[in-house]
Order: structure tokens, then C-alpha cells, then sequence
């Protein structure tokens, strides 16, 4: 049986990971790590007994609680605690830059990281990319959109273009001007999929798809331009690859995330997770999606493939989202704080992670002077 840490396990992805490796038996859970939410971990660690637990702060009272368990603490605590574990399988869903990191970790240890953390390929590209070819590390995408596209991609024929779907997010019905006003509990009210709050507003600033925009391109190797986004507003329809005999293949199925998580640690078998899709009681269609009420993810398109760039569209995002939930700017405002940030930072060609890290304070520095700016109108 192969083993797996979980990283970030108290999260969204981490919980459901955890209840599929709990369902199915499929793989020894070695470690897990997370951030602060000591009630849900000490859950997790008396349920699945974990040999090796990390978290960002001290936990002494778990430690003296389960005494075999091994602990560790901080960001290099996490980094030991993978490394310690030489776990054969990787789960990185830890948010954020904060993920790359750990994803470079694991792939000088795992032979499979399966990666819901898209920063990684958004701020890491090809170094992260270069590290995993190095180290023969199979790359399999969490993400639903990209799980379904690399489920349809065929062996011998090269797509046309490739589709990842969006449902719109909370507010996809607003219009333009009323986006100005909405408050942070209502872009945290997503109609289809329980997640992390920075992927939940993200979905509603459409910042989302366009890390998806940018995760796509590096991870299949597809020029943006044959990235197609559309909405399907009950996610029923997750991907679809489109190809030169005008053949299109969709992938349809629940908006269930526990499913590319099982596909992801089982490829290439396929396990049991949801009762069986009910094609008569569900509506399969996709809308255009309106770039122009999304620039986030216009501003994505232009600036795919050129890593400071993308760097800088992730830790702007990651600024905004924060004074966005403690109401310091406006909803429209985190489009502005990233584009801000995206012009005013100098391109260049990061070549390893530190030089990544560099960028991204840079353009915290950049996106802070903008939320001022925001603020005080
Ligand atoms: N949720 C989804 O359905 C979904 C779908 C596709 C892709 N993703 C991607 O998966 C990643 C995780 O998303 P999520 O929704 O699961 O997030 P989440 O619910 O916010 O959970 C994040 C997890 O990471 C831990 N964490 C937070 N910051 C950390 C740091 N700096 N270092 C180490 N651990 C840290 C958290 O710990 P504490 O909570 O204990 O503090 C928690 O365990 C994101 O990149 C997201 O874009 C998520």
C-alpha cells in the first residue's frame, strides 16, 4: 500500500482527501499538516492516527495528548516533516504562494504529488515544472477543471483547443454596478461548491479561472488562445477537449471535489466515491462567459507565460482578498490592487524559488500602496 501525507488537511481539499483515503483503504496516511485549527486536527490525528503531524504554530497540547505522534512546527517544520515521512504520495492543499514551497519539497520525495494548489504552477512554473521532469515525479492535476481535461486528452492526437468551465461564482448575476457594494459574506456564498474563502471570492472576481488560465497552459502546454473558458452554472460539466476531426468530448459528472482527489490518488484506477450520475435529472449547458464584466481574467490572458507577471497576479490577489474581507476596499477594488500591481513590477525571469519569494514581496509591497490608495477614496 502506498503512503500519503496531506498537506493542509484541516482545509476544504484536505478534509475531503482525508474522508476518501478513510472510505476507500487505498493508501497508509503518514502525516498530515495544517495551519491553526487545532479542534479539527486533533479529530483527524485520534481518528486516523497519523505518525508524523505538522502545523504552523505549537501544538503542545496535542503533543502531550497523543505522546507517539511525532510534531513539528513552522514552515520548516512542515518541510521536515515531509521529508521525515518520505511519503510516496503528496497532497499539497495548503493556499497560496505559501504552497510552492511545499510542492518543491515533495517532488525531490514523492513519486506522485497530486497538486489542488494551482499557485504552485502559477508562481513556480517552470521551476516547479523542471523539478518534477528531474526527479520522474507523476504530476496529477486536483483541480476539477484541469482533472477533467487530463482524463479526455488522448495518447496519439494533439487537442485543438481545450475548455475549463466556471459557474460564475455568488455574485454572477449582479450587474456591473452593483458589484461595487456587495459585501464580503455575500461573495463567500457560493451556489455550488463548499471551498476556502480565497477560492471562493476568487470565483466571483473570476481571479480563479484565470490562475486556472495560467495552471492549464503550463501544466498541458496549450497556448492561452485555445484555452476556452464558459460558464456552466450547475458544474456539471467540469472540462472538455476539443479536437481537429471537430469531435468534442466533455466531462460530465457531480460537483463533487472528492472526486479528482480520488482519481488523483488512484490513477489509473477509478474507485466508488458518489452514487452514480442521474443523467435525466440534471441540465447540461454552457453559457459565454463575459470577459469584459471579468477583467481579471482578460488581464490573466495577457501576461500567461511571463512568470513575474503571474507572481505578481497571485500575491496582489492574495493582498486584496484580505483587505476585501476586512472591508478596507471594495469588491471592484481587488481587480484594480492586482492590476496595479501586474504593471508596476519589473519583468523578469525568476530562476529559482527565492528569486520567486522576492518577486511575490515586491508585489505585496506594490499591492499594499494600491489597497491605501483604495481605502482613502
Ligand atoms: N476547495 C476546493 O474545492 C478547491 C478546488 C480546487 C482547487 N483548490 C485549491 O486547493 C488549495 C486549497 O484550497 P482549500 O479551499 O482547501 O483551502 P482552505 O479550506 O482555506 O484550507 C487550507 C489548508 O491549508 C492550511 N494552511 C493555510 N495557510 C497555510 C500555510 N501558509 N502553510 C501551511 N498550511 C497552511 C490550512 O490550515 P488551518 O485551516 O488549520 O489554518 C488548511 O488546512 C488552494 O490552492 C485552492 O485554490 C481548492
Amino acid at each position: 500500500m502506498k503512503s500519503l501525507v496531506v498537506l493542509g488537511s484541516t482545509g476544504s481539499i484536505g478534509r475531503q482527501t482525508l474522508e476518501v483515503v478513510g472510505s476507500q483503504k487505498c493508501l497508509k496516511l503518514v502525516g498530515i499538516s495544517f495551519g491553526h485549527n487545532t479542534r479539527i486536527a486533533e479529530r483527524q490525528i485520534s481518528y486516523l492516527k497519523p505518525r508524523y503531524v505538522a502545523s504552523l504554530k505549537r501544538e503542545d497540547s496535542l503533543k502531550r495528548e497523543f505522546p507517539d505522534i511525532k510534531f513539528f512546527c513552522g514552515a520548516e517544520g512542515i518541510e521536515e516533516m515531509l521529508r521525515t515521512a518520505d511519503p510516496d504520495y503528496v497532497m499539497v492543499g495548503v493556499p497560496g504562494i505559501a504552497g510552492l514551497r511545499y510542492s518543491l519539497v515533495a517532488t525531490e520525495i514523492a513519486s506522485r504529488i497530486c497538486l489542488a494548489n494551482k499557485e504552485t504552477l502559477v508562481c513556480g512554473g517552470q521551476i516547479f515544472l523542471e523539478s518534477v521532469k528531474k526527479n520522474r515525479v507523476e504530476l496529477l492535476p486536483v483541480d476539477s477543471e484541469h482533472s477533467a481535461v487530463f482524463q479526455l486528452l488522448e495518447q496519439w492526437n494533439k487537442p485543438r483547443r481545450i475548455l475549463i468551465t466556471a459557474s460564475g461564482g455568488s455574485v454572477r448575476d449582479m450587474d456591473v454596478e452593483a458589484l461595487q457594494h456587495v459585501s464580503p459574506a455575500q461573495v463567500l456564498k457560493h451556489p455550488v461548491w463548499s471551498m476556502g474563502k480565497r477560492v471562493t471570492i476568487d470565483s466571483a472576481t473570476m481571479v480563479n479561472k484565470g490562475l486556472e488560465v495560467i495552471e492549464a497552459y503550463h501544466l498541458f502546454g496549450i497556448p492561452q488562445d485555445r484555452i476556452l473558458t464558459l460558464i456552466c452554472r450547475n458544474s456539471i460539466i467540469h472540462g472538455g477537449v476539443i479536437y481537429d476531426d471537430g469531435v468534442v468530448k466533455l466531462h460530465v459528472g457531480w460537483p463533487d471535489m472528492r472526486i479528482p482527489i480520488s482519481y488523483a490518488l488512484n490513477y489509473p484506477v477509478r474507485q466508488v466515491v458518489n452514487k452514480e450520475f442521474d443523467m435525466n435529472s440534471v441540465s447540461l449547458s454552457l453559457e459565454p462567459l463575459d470577459e469584459k464584466k471579468y477583467p481579471a481574467l482578460s488581464l490573466a490572458r495577457e501576461i500567461v507565460g511571463q512568470l513575474s507577471f503571474q507572481i505578481a497576479y497571485n500575491s496582489a490577489d492574495e493582498v486584496a482578498i484580505e483587505a476585501f474581507l476586512s472591508r478596507k476596499i471594495k469588491f471592484t477594488d481587488i481587480f484594480k490592487v492586482i492590476q496595479s500591481a501586474v504593471k508596476r513590477v519589473d519583468p523578469c525571469d525568476p530562476s529559482g524559488y527565492n528569486e520567486v519569494m522576492e518577486i511575490d514581496r515586491v508585489s505585496r509591497i506594490l499591492a499594499m500602496e494600491e489597497v491605501s490608495k483604495c481605502s482613502s477614496q
